[in-house]
């Protein structure tokens, strides 16, 4: 029988999917080290996003046929490695893109009222109801980078509350921008028109520290910025210092370069900060356990998987 061993968290739906066809082995407490010491064994490994599935971790499955990522981004795992291995690579893309998006829109209105600063606020026995007054989303113009599935229902989201929305995607598609009442620019006039910046990229070459200072300097004074992709995308430092020099009026981070993060964006005053909760939901999570599972079975039972 073949064995599968997961690494991290996932739904029981897919692992009881997983539990017909192999023996499924949930290891949580696994270190990098014990990691390479028990892969050996495995046919099949199944991680979120803290496993680094590097080309060391993939060299020592030595019977390891498939790697499923239970979310959307494989930013963790080295593909080049997996690809010359003949190891492929499943995940669950379309699982977790309303939760981000609902995400999205909270963000986007607790950086408008300050909602997580006022809530401390009170709960320190503070009420401050001058200090905290906000703004409406109404009316701003909401920059999208990457207009993929995520970015797509943020603006589904956000026409409702009657933002004007546009976006910037290399590859972008043109009908559905048409449908969501989103219009195409390029990234620089995206930079300097929009009110909010939300990130919906992945993590590639291309984008690490697409965010640098100098793309900062570009946004529009006082403009906020919003990140539920990955955290290497923005330059923390430079989002500090735009931050600090009261450039930006503020910034939501569900993502960071380094998981947990140390820097001091974590607690300035202008950031609202989550421990990377984009996908945590019971719906998402039930749907990622179970895409992800059809994945690995698909593969070990000699069929193509649907997301590769
Ligand atoms: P998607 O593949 O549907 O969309 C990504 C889009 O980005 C694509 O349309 C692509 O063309 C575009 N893109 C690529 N390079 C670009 C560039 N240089 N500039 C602008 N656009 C570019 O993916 P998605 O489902 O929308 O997810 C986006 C990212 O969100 C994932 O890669 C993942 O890293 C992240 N994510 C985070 C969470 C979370 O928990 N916070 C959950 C799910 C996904
Ligand atoms: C993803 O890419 O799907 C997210 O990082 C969510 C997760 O891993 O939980």
């Amino acid at each position: 029988m073949d064995r599968i061993l997961v690494t991290e968290k996932i739904g029981a739906e897919g692992l009881a999917a997983l539990k017909e066809v192999a023996e499924v082995d949930v290891r949580l407490d696994l270190t990098p080290e014990t990691l390479l010491e028990a892969l050996p064994q495995y046919d099949a490994l199944i991680v979120r996003s803290q496993t680094k599935v590097t080309a060391k971790v993939l060299a020592a499955g030595t019977k390891l046929r498939v790697v499923g990522r239970a979310g959307t981004g494989v930013d963790n795992i080295d593909l080049a490695a997996a690809n010359q291995q003949g190891i492929l690579v499943v995940n669950a893309p379309a699982s977790n893109s309303i939760a981000v998006a609902e995400l999205t829109i909270g963000l986007m209105i607790g950086l408008a009222r300050n909602i997580p600063q006022a809530h401390t606020a009170l709960q320190n026995g503070k009420w401050e109801r001058s200090k905290y007054g906000g703004w409406e989303v109404r009316g701003k113009t909401l920059g999208l980078v990457g207009f993929g599935r995520i970015a797509s229902e943020v603006a589904r989201r956000a026409r409702a509350l009657e933002m004007n929305i546009i976006a910037y995607d290399p590859i972008i598609n043109a009908e559905r921008a048409a449908q969501l009442g989103v219009t195409p620019v390029t990234l620089d006039e995206l930079t300097s028109r929009a009110d909010v910046i939300s990130l919906h990229i992945p993590l590639i070459d291309a984008t690490r520290n697409l965010f640098d200072a100098q793309r900062l300097s570009q946004m529009k004074k006082g403009s906020y910025i919003i990140n539920c992709a990955r955290g290497g995308v923005i330059d923390e430092e430079a989002l500090f210092e735009a931050l600090e020099s009261g450039h930006l009026g503020g910034a939501a981070l569900d993502v960071f370069a380094k998981e947990p993060p140390t820097g001091p964006i974590v607690t300035h005053p202008k950031a609202i900060v989550l421990p990377h909760l984009g996908a945590s939901t019971e719906e998402a999570q039930a749907l990622t356990a179970a895409d992800v599972a059809e994945g690995i079975v698909d593969v070990l039972a000699g069929r193509s998987p649907r997301y590769a």
